[in-house]
């Protein structure tokens, strides 16, 4: 296997709003020894948040984007993401639609994170709903972003069993970890790719 340094590494960015436990898994893999990957940039939509607490600790290149207006917040997404010769674009938690013309911009380049086993529960709520239609099953999904809402070809998703005493809360527990396990695994099998 070969050792890549991080100016070698593929570039990529992650795109969050909160929390950034998906982004802090993703750093992780990042810094081990046969990792192919380099976070070279974050776009945030938001400044108070953990996961860009996470990243100033850290001293990952971060910027934080303004949504007042949609086109011009994209515009400047796409200056930093070539500026930044970005090769992949994961979606942590990013609570913001992207455009169709950002998504065909960056046809195959764009993955996503969904705590869900896509096709089903699209969307927000997941957890919630998965409760209340009383599912055996719940998971995480992750999958090309495509213009259609969580619908792009599906990279790896993986499920767990769903407890009768299970609540949103604690199902929400369990399938985070899951997630925080399998996205390094989507990159490692997306980035082979590249
Ligand atoms: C995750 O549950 C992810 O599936 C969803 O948003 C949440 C982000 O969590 N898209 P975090 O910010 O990575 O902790």
């Amino acid at each position: 296997m070969v050792k890549l340094t991080g100016k070698k590494k593929i570039p990529i960015a992650v795109f969050i709003s909160g929390r950034g436990s998906n982004l802090k898994s993703i750093y992780k893999y990042s810094n081990t020894k046969y990792s192919l990957i380099n976070i070279r940039l974050i776009i945030s939509d938001k400044s108070h948040v953990r996961g860009v607490l996470f990243a100033k600790k850290n001293k990952i290149n971060t910027k934080i984007v303004n949504y007042g207006n949609k086109n011009k917040a994209e515009k400047k997404i796409i200056n930093f993401l070539s500026k930044n010769n970005i090769k992949l674009i994961c979606l942590a938690g990013f609570m913001r639609i992207l455009s169709k013309n950002f998504i065909n911009k960056y046809k195959h380049k764009i993955i996503n994170i969904h705590p869900s086993l896509l096709p089903k529960y699209k969307g927000l709520n997941t957890h919630e709903r998965v409760i209340k239609m009383k599912e055996k099953y719940s998971g995480c999904t992750i999958h090309f972003v495509t213009t259609k809402l969580d619908s792009g070809k599906i990279i790896i998703q993986k499920k767990v069993k769903i407890m009768k005493s299970d609540t949103p809360k604690s199902l929400a527990k369990k399938v985070l970890k899951l997630e925080n396990k399998l996205y390094p695994m989507a990159i490692k099998k997306v980035i082979s790719k590249i």
